[in-house]
């Protein structure tokens, strides 16, 4: 099976959030299993710099009125076939993927045309998808331009990571963007008289998947829709949420190259040092029994990071520790900022974007708080139970799908994983870091046993590559 993957970010090379480390590790894992996946992303100069020994391999036709682009071919660092569409007028930009000059439109349906070409004519060797997996609203367009009449053409699944970001653009834009004035209506790609490119992919994807299986219920209701949950809703039997996985090639406490003390189950006491250095390295006071929560986050609207800066002092009358991790929305940043300031000790913060820092708190940390509005599947609470840190979550999305709450019950038969809370306010989320706070001074055996399920939890890629296999085979029958 032919599978083509088009996405716009990747882990090592670009990196915003969670997207980056499935696409690294999801065609991995299929390919593990048989497959041929391979990806396709816009030639960003991290990846023509990161990817060795790239050779042309083949061509686009013209790409929206910039004239023809190439593609190059290389492998990742895990041995994928990576596809980059070589366009410097679009890609040779400093910033982030998703920085915005006011041609986005362009940066995103150009690539979806050259992904349309490309599984349709093929790569200068021959290979063509039988299969195309567009991955969020950058190639939303993706299913839209294979479904046009013509020759044959590969199936399509649009996957969706995250209904908060959709692109959407004037409708004057549509010639420019190469689409026929008739897939401008409610059912395609119209959306309150704008062009809406993640409504694309679900209009005209033969299948549609997202990330996790509460996440696919709750996007076909208002609340979770963001305004597509009738569109979802209609095509509710070609929906299935199948769960991210984590690579613990890369996620993990016995072999992480940005730990210093490694450690796994057995040895858990090594956390302690980890926490020590962590807390030094931050300037947080040098306490080992203090209760140190962490967050590793986009600092987003969605990730209800609202809460917890409601909560900085109540932590602090806790006698709880605080340390952020996060860049992004402007108030957040100053949010924290400013709590670290009133509260030298006791809460510290980065406002930037380190992956080695993101695996030393998970090493450190005794809870990673994931309070989420919502969450489709959420990877740091998957990474925290294999570090031992006990996750606090909100009940949704992928975070409702992970973790056990320590409640009575749970604590009984054994399956408490982590602490998780329903009602999105600061007093039910205050309430909740109470419970954490106790049990971790109260009941130390208690906490342990809970670390050491929860690192034993199997979360890895094998199942959710095999369940994506399953789909793709239905579909091509
Ligand atoms: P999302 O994709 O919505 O951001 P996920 O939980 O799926 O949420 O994935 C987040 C990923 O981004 C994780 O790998 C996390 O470690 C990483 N991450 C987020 N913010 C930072 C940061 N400031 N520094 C380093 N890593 C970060
Ligand atoms: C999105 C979601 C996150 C998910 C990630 C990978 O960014 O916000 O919940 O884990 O994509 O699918």
């Amino acid at each position: 099976m032919r599978l083509l993957h088009v996405a716009t970010e990747i882990f090592p090379y670009v990196k915003v959030g969670g997207l980056a480390d499935v696409l690294a590790a999801l065609p991995a894992a299929q390919r593990a299993l048989g497959a041929d996946a391979r990806v396709l992303l816009p030639g960003f100069p991290a990846l023509l710099q990161g990817i060795p020994g790239l050779e042309p391999a083949g061509a686009t036709p013209d790409l929206m009125g910039l004239g023809p682009a190439r593609f190059l071919l290389g492998r990742t660092g895990t041995g994928v076939p990576i596809y980059l569409l070589d366009c410097p007028a679009l890609y040779d930009r400093p910033g982030g993927p998703y920085e915005e000059s006011g041609d986005s439109h362009r940066k995103f349906g150009s690539l979806a045309w050259a992904a349309a070409a490309l599984a349709t004519a093929g790569d200068a060797g021959g290979w063509r998808p039988d299969l195309v997996q567009a991955h969020d609203w950058q190639a939303g367009l993706v299913p839209l331009l294979l479904a046009q009449p013509g020759g044959p053409r590969p199936r399509t699944v649009m996957t969706i990571h995250n209904m908060a970001y959709q692109g959407l653009y004037p409708r004057t834009l549509l010639a420019e963007l190469g689409l026929a004035p008739g897939c401008f209506n409610p059912g395609g790609v119209e959306f309150y008289g704008k062009i809406n490119f993640l409504k694309a992919g679900i209009a005209y994807a033969d299948r549609i998947t997202t990330v996790s299986p509460t996440y696919a219920a709750e996007i076909q209701l208002p609340a979770g829709g963001a305004g597509l949950d009738g569109l979802l809703a209609q095509r509710s039997r070609d929906l299935t949420g199948i769960l991210n996985g984590v690579d613990y090639h890369v996620w993990s406490p016995s072999s992480s190259p940005h730990l210093e003390i490694h450690y796994d189950a057995k040895l858990l006491s090594a956390r302690k040092i980890n926490k020590n250095l962590l807390q030094r390295a931050m300037g947080l006071d040098e306490v080992a029994d203090t209760p140190l929560f962490a967050v590793v986050s986009r600092l987003a609207e969605q990730k209800g990071l609202d809460l917890v800066l409601e909560n900085v002092a109540y932590l602090v009358q806790l006698n709880a520790q605080l340390l952020v991790l996060g860049t992004g929305a402007p108030e957040l940043e100053a949010g924290f900022h400013a709590a670290a300031l009133s509260h030298p000790g006791r809460v510290a913060v980065d406002l930037g974007f380190d992956e080695g820092l993101a695996h030393r708190i998970l090493a450190g940390a005794d809870v990673v708080m994931v309070p989420s509005r919502a969450e489709p599947c959420g990877l740091t609470q998957l990474y925290a139970l294999r570090y031992g840190a006990l996750p606090l979550v909100r009940r949704t999305g992928g975070l409702a799908d992970t973790v056990v709450d320590a409640d009575a019950q749970s604590m009984m038969d054994g399956t408490a994983t982590g602490f998780v809370f329903k009602e999105p306010n600061p007093w039910i989320l205050g309430e909740t870091i109470g419970r954490a706070c106790q049990l971790y001074r109260q009941d130390p055996r208690a906490w342990v046993r809970i670390q050491r399920r929860g690192m034993a939890q199997d979360f890895g890629w094998a199942a959710s590559a095999r369940e994506y296999l399953d789909l793709y085979g239905r579909l091509l029958g």
